[in-house]
């Protein structure tokens, strides 16, 4: 049973530890997850040779999830809406079934700390993350999610192209300027992190006793929980068991097997901090 990653770069990826210890978990022998760099031009010709060598699974990321939902044959309903396939499984007439599991991993995760039904929600980001988790978030019938991005041309066509697929969850997209009111989950989508970066917030987006989540994880703080530190939020959570999750929602699709979450993320919050 082999699976992979693949990305471009791929060396930095934490994903074959986190696949060994579920595999780990239920004793599946033969079981081997391997990092796969693919060139920038040939994702496809990647996949396909795998698959050749009798690969029965990939997980895809950065740049390439946009490629795997071009080239998915089948897709589940939450990568179709998503845009983009950040799992592939060979199926057993070897045509590639395309699923998303970003969404659920986050979900996964923002349920271990708080619950989302009929609470206010401001994302922020509308790239292949924001776009992959929003119905995800809907799913759990919060009052209203808004949706918050740099460009705000992308979050206000984004927002009207899943408005109808939010089950009755008012959906609207804006800019930073056009945000107003308070928030109980504010979800930071966008990469600013990455770069140090922090997402100019009007002063009271955080209600009290709001839950800030960064999508970016990392050995210290991420620039956007200290920016909710700063504003008094107390409730600050990073994307590791975001990562976490949706691995695990992968390695299910793939195996039948759901893994526990939790030994894991302490692992690799573990490792994070050596
Ligand atoms: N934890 C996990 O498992 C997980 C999974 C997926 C993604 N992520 C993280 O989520 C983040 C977004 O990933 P992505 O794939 O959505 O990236 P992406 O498609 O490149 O989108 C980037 C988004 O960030 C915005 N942005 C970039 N720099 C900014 C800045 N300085 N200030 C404000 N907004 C800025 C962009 O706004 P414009 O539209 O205006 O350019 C866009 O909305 C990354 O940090 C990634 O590591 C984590």
């Amino acid at each position: 049973m082999r699976y992979v990653v693949i990305g471009n770069p791929i060396a930095h990826s934490k994903s074959p530890q986190i696949h060994a210890a579920f595999a780990a978990q239920f004793a599946l022998a033969g079981f081997g997850y391997e990092r796969l760099l693919a060139p920038l031009e040939d994702f496809d010709g990647t996949v396909r040779r795998f698959m050749a060598e009798g690969g029965r699974g990939c997980n895809v990321t950065v740049p390439f999830k946009e490629a795997a939902y071009e080239l998915a044959t089948h897709l589940t309903e939450r990568a179709a809406a998503a845009g983009a396939v950040n799992t592939l499984k060979v199926q057993e007439d070897g045509t590639l079934l395309g699923d998303n599991t970003d969404g659920a991993g986050l979900v996964a995760d923002l349920l271990r700390h708080t619950s989302l039904a009929g609470k206010r929600v401001l994302v922020l980001g509308a790239g292949g993350a924001a776009r992959g988790v929003l119905l995800p978030l809907a799913g759990q019938q919060p009052a209203a999610i808004l949706l918050a991005n740099r460009t705000a041309a992308k979050a206000v066509d984004l927002a009207a192209q899943l408005q109808a697929h939010t089950k009755n969850v008012p959906l609207r997209g804006c800019g930073f300027a056009g945000i107003e009111g308070a928030f109980d989950v504010v979800i930071n989508a966008t990469s600013a992190s990455l770069g140090g970066e922090r997402v100019p917030l009007p002063a009271r987006v955080f209600a009290s006793g709001a839950l800030a989540y960064d999508m970016m994880y990392g050995k210290g703080e991420t620039a956007f929980l200290a920016q909710a530190r700063e504003a008094g939020v107390t409730q600050r959570v990073d994307g590791l068991g975001m990562l976490v999750g949706q691995a695990a929602e992968a390695f299910r699709l793939w195996t039948g097997h759901t893994p526990d979450v939790t030994p894991v993320l302490e692992m690799m919050r573990a490792g994070l901090a050596a």
